[in-house]
């Protein structure tokens, strides 16, 4: 679908914005693989934080060699992640957010909606969510169910990712007609 490629580009473009702090956290706890866009190996992250293995949030955070970007990733491993997400150390890694000054960003990278409970827990705890729906692949029912089972925070947007069409794909009826064509096309 891209969930992770789109967080991981969003991210990437808002940390280069100024006056704003973007951390971007991996909290896709059996299948982390921010990390791995970033080329980074992960030793304690979210997931051994959210264990107890890892004292404190801080020591979870790294930043890519020429970032503003802060990562909290995590690995790739069995874990009982619905339990973790529900537990007070996550309560307190939201407390955490939620402490910084306004201009701070947080995103979240979570697994998909109906492979576990994993993304209606988090998105339950965070003021909004984005959803990334893939063209030609995800359906108008999918997006309908998530919708219904993400109803415990506001959907701030939908990406369409994969979208081949082309903003001149007249055929699609997009077209932004000759005079813009020619802006476009120099
Ligand atoms: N728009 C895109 N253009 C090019 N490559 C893409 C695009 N979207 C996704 N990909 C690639 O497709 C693969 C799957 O994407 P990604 O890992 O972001 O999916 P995901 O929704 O996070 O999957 P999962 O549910 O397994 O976490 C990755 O290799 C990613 O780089
Ligand atoms: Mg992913």
């Amino acid at each position: 679908m891209g969930k992770s490629f789109v967080a991981t580009n969003l991210a990437a473009a808002l940390s280069r914005t100024p006056g704003i702090e973007t951390t971007l956290v991996d909290l896709d706890l059996r299948r982390g693989s921010i990390a791995t866009n970033f080329g980074l190996t992960v030793e304690g992250g979210m997931r051994d934080y959210l264990e107890g293995a890892v004292p404190a949030l801080g020591d979870v955070a790294v930043h890519p060699e020429g970032e503003r970007l802060v990562i909290l990733p995590t690995d790739n491993a069995p874990a009982r992640s619905a339990e973790l997400l529900s537990s007070s150390r996550m309560d307190a890694v939201i407390a955490a957010m939620r402490a910084q000054p306004t201009h701070s960003l947080f995103l979240c990278d979570l697994p998909p909606v109906f492979a576990n409970d994993d993304a209606t827990i988090v998105t339950s705890k965070l003021d909004a969510f984005i959803m990334v729906v893939e063209e030609g692949r995800t359906t108008r029912k999918q997006i309908q169910d998530a919708l219904h089972v993400l109803d415990q925070a506001p959907c701030a947007g939908v990406v369409l990712n994969r979208f081949d069409g082309g903003l001149l794909s007249d055929s699609y009826g997009y077209g932004y007609g000759a005079g813009y064509s020619d802006y476009y096309n120099k």
